[in-house]
């Protein structure tokens, strides 16, 4: 009989699978255009608006906007009111955006939008279209980011882990415009992050380690040494 552990563990290698698998599934366009006020069931989302139009009309009808999420392009059908944040999770299908705090404090909701670390919570979604947007199951599922995520586990940069794709993400757009950091640029870059079971120690000596490997190209795997 096999070992039950062995079927449960998520290795670091898995999870770069599940991450792409999860990217891969992003539908290119929405499955259904449902009315949110009668629950009725439109087969495009011109039936949709006019419903709005005959049916309800002074309503705000839901908008549809087209985002670029990790490299994929995404139709979702959303109310106009909606943070990319609430768009990734109830739209989209990824769910490593974090909803926290919702006042833009916390840092659990960061995505990289055209190249700059961005609040989801704060960011309308109709705000989105036409950027190029880049969450953490896109950079857990990029080799090249391997290091990264390497690193933060071996340094356990997590407990209840809520908060760490905020910090991947932030990590992640630190290093794409600084690939050689000093500590005190990596606890600058995550100055916005927030962790509540205060995790903030390994953070840098992880980002520092991901970046020393990521400068060798994967020659040799280089480890800072853990203090006795
Ligand atoms: S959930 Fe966005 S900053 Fe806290
Ligand atoms: S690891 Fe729990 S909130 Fe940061």
């Amino acid at each position: 009989m096999d070992n039950w552990r062995d079927r449960i563990v998520l290795t670091q290698e898995s999870a770069q699978v599940a991450a792409a698998q999860l990217v891969q599934a992003v539908p290119a366009l929405p499955d259904e255009f449902r009315c949110t006020l009668c629950n009725r069931v439109f087969v495009s989302y011109d039936g949709l608006k006019q419903h709005y139009g005959a049916e309800h009309p002074t309503a705000i009808a839901p908008v549809s906007v087209a985002l670029d999420i990790n490299g994929r392009r995404c139709e979702v059908i959303i109310e106009p009111h909606w943070t990319l944040q609430r768009a990734l999770q109830f739209r989209v299908g990824l769910t490593g955006t974090k909803h926290m705090c919702n006042k833009g404090v916390c840092g659990s909701c960061t995505v990289i939008m055209d190249g700059r670390a961005v609040l989801a919570c704060t960011t309308l979604a109709i705000e989105c279209e036409g950027k190029s947007i880049q969450t953490i199951e896109g950079i857990a599922a990029d080799p090249k980011w391997k290091p990264l995520v390497d690193a933060y586990c071996r340094w356990d940069a997590m407990q209840c882990g809520y908060c760490t794709p905020g910090f991947l993400v932030s990590a992640k757009a630190l290093l794409d415009k600084n690939p050689n950091p000093t500590e005190q640029e990596c606890r600058e870059a995550l100055a916005g992050n927030i962790c509540i079971c205060g995790t903030y120690p390994r953070h840098s000596t992880a980002i520092l380690e991901a970046a020393m490997n990521m400068r060798d190209s994967g020659d040799m795997k280089r480890e800072i040494q853990f203090e006795n």
